[in-house]
């Protein structure tokens, strides 16, 4: 069960306001690109796939076959087809796949929906072939959140990242069914758009976001006036940041 509903009007929210523009990606392009050492014609099961945004770039990027297992129809209706991505409704503890087919997993902002995390490992373990790795991006419980954009906005949001899986938990779980860790790392990611388009949108990322969803009336509200001061002071000085959010990357194999 995952923590919120990913149902239509949560589905159109994060196509809309959620997905990382292809342009904000190169540190994760990179990033993967060192761990997962692609080559034409691997297969990479992107598992909580939601939209698909990762499963489009890594075919765009790395020419690889990606099967995309998603839970929520809303979420599969908003993935690209192309002839790269094969779309599969299914779950971490239920992978509609052969053992030993793919070469690679990627879980993206997924593993906090987890209900058992054992479980998913070793169904993780049947599909990969023997020394594919697993790739994990998300903010993990007990690492720096100082990077985490809407933790500087809406500070209580990191009580919920408290209760995600910490790295220690994950790497446990993960060690069960045979793999262990090879890298963690935080990486960041950039977006073109400014703070004054984050605050338009912020209130269509509170449906699609399970960190600002958990927060209270006032906590949102506060947040909201933090970045209604910040857009002020940008517009009086001229002088607008780069947006960034930093997460973490933890390898296992
Ligand atoms: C925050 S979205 C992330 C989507 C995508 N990975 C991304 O990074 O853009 C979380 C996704 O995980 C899916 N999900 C929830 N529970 C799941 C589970 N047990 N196994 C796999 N995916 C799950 C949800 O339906 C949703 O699409």
């Amino acid at each position: 069960m995952a923590r919120i509903s990913y149902d239509e009007r949560t589905a159109a929210a994060f196509k809309a306001v959620r997905e990382v523009p292809r342009d904000g990606l190169s540190e994760w392009r990179e990033a993967v690109r060192r761990h997962l050492h692609p080559s034409q014609g691997m297969t990479l099961v992107d598992i909580g796939a939601g939209t698909g945004a990762f499963a489009a770039a890594f075919s765009d990027w790395f020419d690889l076959s990606v099967l995309a297992v998603e839970p929520s129809a809303a979420m599969q209706d908003q993935i690209p087809r192309t002839p790269a991505i094969q779309v599969l409704e299914g779950n971490a503890s239920v992978l509609p796949l052969p053992d030993e087919s793919a070469d690679a997993a990627w879980l993206s902002l997924v593993i906090h929906h987890i209900p058992d995390l054992g479980v998913a490992a070793h169904e993780i373990r049947r599909v990969l072939r023997p020394g594919a790795p697993v790739l994990i991006r998300g903010g993990m419980s007990g690492t720096n959140y100082d990077g985490i954009e809407n933790v500087r906005w809406f500070p209580e949001t990191a009580r919920t990242i408290d209760t995600f899986p910490s790295v220690e938990d994950t790497c446990k779980a993960f060690a069960a069914a045979g793999f262990h860790q090879e890298a963690l790392e935080q990486v960041r990611e950039t977006y073109l758009t400014s703070l004054a388009d984050f605050l338009g949108q912020v209130d269509r990322h509170r449906r699609a976001d399970t960190t600002i969803r958990n927060l209270t009336e006032d906590e949102f509200l506060r947040g909201k006036e933090r970045l209604r001061r910040a857009v002020r002071h940008a517009e009086n000085t001229a002088n607008p940041e780069t947006r960034s959010n930093w997460l973490d990357l933890l390898v296992l194999r």
